[in-house]
């Protein structure tokens, strides 16, 4: 593949979904470790508690990632491990934890990029209304302060916010993640100003003190619409409904909160669907919020497509009888990276980071001891063409971090669907490289074409 020299190469985790360690060395709760907790939440009462052990196993699974070869490791900051109750006294032996991973990617010559936010809400915050308190974006920046303080002489590449429209949507709507609180529309609302306002007060922490950072959001692109035919007319309406939103799904859409957290103010539509019920953003919050990124992360994993039918009515998400899907059911839709990039580039011109793609299948050691995943890594080459298409057709894309590097606590799904090109064995912990991990690492050392 005609990537450049200098592309960035990667692999991704988040804190809870892989750390365990979740009552040790002085951390405190989190919403998901309450959620999980509480049973009946996720598949078979699954928790993060141990997870991969990667708390206990840092050095082993970096020693992996050399091996992998990746030039990036991005990884999420677990806030309650380093502030067990959200805000006032920080625990050193959590940030100990992140500052000797970062020593330890570092000897492996491998770029650490830091989310402060992936989901592990510390749970005392959320006590105090979480989000919702006119206090929350001051706590997120405070977090953001000591994580910039303690890592900044090392971590230059940073995103503040994971998945805004995931977090919001299923913790606080749909209620099947953390803390599953159903909130009506204006609190929604209210939450997501306050999150804009924390990540733009992050954002300026991190550029205090770190003064040649690089700073970023990763948002996820769910619902990327793409035209199964590239005719002028399906490409159009593609753009339309992705940079689009209804009353069913304003809170997950990308355009809503691409809007918000990129220009700092509620998008159009939203204006016409909530009136008077949307919060108030002064001029000074706005510019607060629309600092310049360096960067956009996009999590992409699967599209929607856009086809006309026979009566020239347009059809979404119609594909054909037996049309291939993951091991969790989603479409492999690769076209859908092209034009989730492309359209997102040519609406904000903001280079991107492919901040994770990847596929969860069903996975098993084979009597060999090794795990063959051919889905996977069919999956992973059909999705690296599209994105090289867009770079060739001028879409500025400066890394790819495949989720994921093991296979992890899939949120509600417990450890029942693997992402990872790494197996674990979670009876005793044995990590075991899948086929995928060793074509990803020819492809980084240039070898598959
Ligand atoms: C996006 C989330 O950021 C990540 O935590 C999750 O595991 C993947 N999607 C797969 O569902």
């Amino acid at each position: 593949m005609n990537f450049k020299k200098d592309f960035v190469w990667g692999t991704a985790t988040s804190s809870y979904q892989i750390e365990g360690g979740a009552q040790e060395d002085g951390k405190g709760l989190s919403i998901w470790d309450v959620f999980a907790r509480e049973g009946g939440r996720t598949f078979e009462g699954h928790t993060g508690e141990v997870a991969c052990d990667h708390y206990h196993r840092m050095k082993e699974d970096v020693a992996l990632l050399g091996e992998l070869g990746v030039k990036a490791y991005r990884f999420s900051i677990s806030w309650p491990r380093i502030f067990p109750k959200g805000f006032g006294s920080l625990n050193e032996k959590g940030l100990k934890f992140y500052s000797d991973l970062v020593d330890e990617l570092l000897k492996y010559g491998i770029t650490p990029y830091v989310t402060l936010y992936h989901w592990d809400y510390p749970n005392d915050l959320e006590m105090q209304g979480g989000w919702l308190n006119p206090a929350s974006p001051e706590w997120f920046a405070s977090y953001a302060e000591t994580v910039a303080k303690a890592l900044g002489d090392r971590v230059k590449h940073f995103f503040t916010f994971n998945e805004p429209q995931i977090f919001t949507w299923l913790g606080y709507d749909k209620c099947t993640h953390a803390p599953g609180i159903k909130y009506p529309a204006e609190r929604l609302l209210l939450m997501c100003r306050h999150i804009a306002l924390a990540h733009g007060r992050a954002v300026q922490e991190i550029r205090e003190w770190v003064t040649d950072s690089r700073v970023g959001y990763a948002p996820t692109c769910g619902n990327a619409y793409w035209p199964v035919d590239e005719t002028d007319e399906l490409i159009n309406a593609a753009r339309r409904l992705q940079n689009s939103f209804g009353i069913e799904d304003w809170i997950h859409s990308s355009a809503f909160w691409n809007e918000l957290f990129l220009k700092g103010t509620f998008h159009e539509q939203s204006k016409e669907l909530f009136g008077p019920l949307l919060p108030v953003i002064t001029e000074e919050e706005q510019k607060l919020i629309s600092q310049p990124l360096d960067f956009c992360g996009m999590n992409l994993y699967q599209g929607t497509s856009v086809s006309f039918d026979s009566q020239g009515k347009l059809l979404l998400g119609k594909l054909p009888v037996g049309h291939g899907k993951t091991g969790m059911g989603w479409p492999i839709t690769p076209k859908a990276m092209y034009w989730a990039v492309r359209n997102f580039y040519e609406t904000y011109r903001l280079p991107v980071i492919i901040t994770e793609n990847g596929m969860s299948a069903l996975d098993v050691v084979s009597l060999d001891g090794g795990v063959h995943d051919p889905g996977r890594i069919d999956y992973l080459h059909r999705y690296l063409k599209e994105l090289e298409r867009a770079i060739i057709d001028g879409v500025d894309v400066t890394g790819y971090f495949l989720w994921s590097f093991m296979d992890n606590f899939e949120w509600e799904k417990g450890y029942d669907d693997r992402f990872g090109i790494v197996f674990v064995d979670y009876k005793n912990q044995t990590r075991i490289p899948k086929d995928s991990f060793y074509w990803y690492r020819d492809l980084i050392k240039e070898k598959i074409q």
